[in-house]
């Protein structure tokens, strides 16, 4: 049982991961915890990772760390996580490379937390409605017997989900929400990264008390303009010709598809 310091979605975002640990630190945080996606987006991804390596964070893997060294292709991003994706993959150092291939799928925290990064068998599934959440519940039950609190990331938005056998809620986050331990919670900690968010810019995280089983959201106010200024220069950001290049790619990709397919068969 401890005091955890819960983030995720960093995506190489430096300035936000800085403030998000200093404020974590000043509540007195016993071990800091990541639900995955490091690099991507920004261009800090080697800096983000050696900050929580010396931490001694624990961290999972995030389908932009997968992607971003290779382990999925880009078949289901967005163009501007694509184009920032390739951009990762020709930055990244041996050593951040190495680090990220070797992360876990999930990790018991305690026998009853689990961090998945998004859905329980699916790395790349949002997790966003009441109706996600009940099916990842049946995962949670098959795969991870025991597990009753799910801290997941991905869909990058501060949410706590109530599942009570076959009833699923969310439930209003106030200062300080005190989990009941009969029954079972999926909770995203939000993002530390907020370069995709249009309105505030704040770093997310979370705390998470497993001594009183409780959790608090935090958002803390970070430099956005210089880590915009830095994924701008270092060709992080997608302008709108390379965006629609992308995408008329993609739609002759998806044309081609059946004629290749009978070609080889023609062979
Ligand atoms: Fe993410
Ligand atoms: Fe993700």
């Amino acid at each position: 049982m401890a005091l955890y310091g819960v983030l995720g979605d960093i995506h190489g975002n430096r300035e936000a991961l800085e403030a998000a640990i200093a404020c974590l630190d000043a509540r007195g945080v016993d071990r800091i915890v990541c639900v995955g996606d490091l690099v991507g987006y920004n261009a800090d991804g080697d800096a983000c990772v050696a900050l929580l390596r010396g931490r001694g964070a624990i961290s999972i893997a995030g389908n932009h760390d997968l992607i971003g060294t290779g382990k999925l292709g880009f078949e289901r991003c967005s163009n501007k996580a694509m184009h920032s994706l390739k951009r990762t993959r020709r930055t990244l150092g041996n050593t951040t490379v190495e680090y990220l291939r070797a992360l876990p799928s999930h990790h018991r925290l305690e026998p009853a937390v689990l961090l998945t990064h998004g859905g329980v068998r699916d790395v790349q599934q949002y997790m966003t409605s009441e109706a996600h959440i009940r099916q990842n519940a049946e995962f949670l039950r098959a795969d991870f017997p025991g597990a009753r609190l799910c801290l997941f990331g991905h869909s990058h938005e501060q949410k706590i989900y109530e599942v009570d056998g076959q009833d699923v809620r969310e439930v209003p986050q106030v200062d300080r929400n005190l989990l009941n331990r009969n029954l079972v919670y999926f909770i995203n900690p939000g993002s530390v990264d907020a370069s995709r968010k249009r309105a505030d810019k704040f770093a997310e995280c979370m705390l998470l008390d497993t001594l009183d089983w409780s959790v608090e959201f935090l958002r803390v106010r970070y430099d956005c303009a210089a880590t915009e200024a830095k994924a701008a220069v270092f060709g992080y950001r997608i302008g709108p010709w390379t965006d629609r290049l992308y995408s008329v790619r993609r739609r002759l990709a998806v044309k081609l598809a059946p004629k290749r397919r009978e070609a080889s068969l023609d062979k």
